[in-house]
């Protein structure tokens, strides 16, 4: 695991839209693993700005609402089409969300994780973490070899979202999300973590024991993730000197470190 500290959110997110971007360039067939919420937006407007070529890349979202329409201004299908797709040009047919209107969940999820099977695997898996701990929905105590499957929301999930709903008590306590077993599966991980309200629960993600009571913990296990955050999300970090080392030494940051 890295963690890479940059100023602020929006120099945070430039750095993560230039990785993805520089993927998309060497790989044209790129599948993406995707994440919503308040974090990514910026980022997301960063990457459509810089006009890449996504025909022939593919992407599967990590999470949806369950019992909420993808016409519905509050599901995620609706955001990713506002955030991203929308401003891109890819293939809205090659653009994959779990199905939170599915009949049968668990045969829905199943189709899900064979449907990213059949495409090779996640190369990229973008992720936000949740005051809970929860990358995707994977609330505290779900198991680290976690599936796609449905998952209560704790209150704190339900706190943190609700206020995008125009009426909070419509927010869905339910929804449908990757395991943490399919996240860790994806060939590189990428997390943007931004704001001082994240500070406590990034500190015990990456410095503290892993555990399913912190689903982000289990990043600690993954070959290949990077965490990158903004100075008010590093707050309580221990080993921030190091981190920042990392960034100003090591080769394969050069490219991204001027300026
Ligand atoms: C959303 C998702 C969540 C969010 C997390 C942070 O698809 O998977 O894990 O990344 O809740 O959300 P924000 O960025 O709104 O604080």
């Amino acid at each position: 695991m890295e963690v890479i500290i940059r100023p602020n959110k929006e120099i945070a997110t430039e750095l993560a839209a230039n990785l993805i971007a520089d993927m998309v360039i060497r790989k044209p067939t790129l599948i993406l693993g995707l994440a919503t919420g308040r974090t990514v937006e910026e980022l997301y407007d960063k990457l459509a700005a810089k006009n890449l070529d996504f025909t022939f890349c593919s992407t599967f979202n990590l999470d949806e609402y369950i019992g909420i329409d993808p016409t519905d201004k509050n599901s995620y299908r609706y955001y990713m089409n506002k955030h991203l797709f929308e401003k891109i040009n890819i293939n809205k047919k090659n653009t994959h969300l779990p199905d939170g209107m599915a009949k049968n969940t668990v045969e829905s999820c199943k189709e899900y994780e064979k449907l990213i099977c059949d495409h090779g695997g996640i190369d990229v898996q973008l992720l936000g973490i949740g005051r809970s701990g929860h990358i995707g929905f994977n609330e505290p105590l779900s198991a680290l070899s976690s599936r796609t499957r449905e998952k209560a929301l704790t209150p704190t999930t339900v706190e943190q979202n609700s206020p995008l709903f125009d009426n909070p008590a419509d927010m869905p306590k339910r929804a449908l999300t990757m395991g943490v077993g399919t996240i860790l599966e994806a060939k590189r991980i990428i997390m943007v973590v931004t704001g001082s309200e994240k500070a406590e629960i990034l500190a015990k993600a990456v410095e503290g024991p892993i555990t399913s009571m912190i689903s982000a913990t289990a990043l600690q296990l993954h070959p290949a993730c990077t965490i990158i955050v903004d100075e008010e999300a590093a707050e309580k970090l221990k080993e921030k000197e190091y981190y920042r080392w990392i960034f100003e030494n090591e080769p394969e940051w050069r490219p991204y470190s001027a300026g």
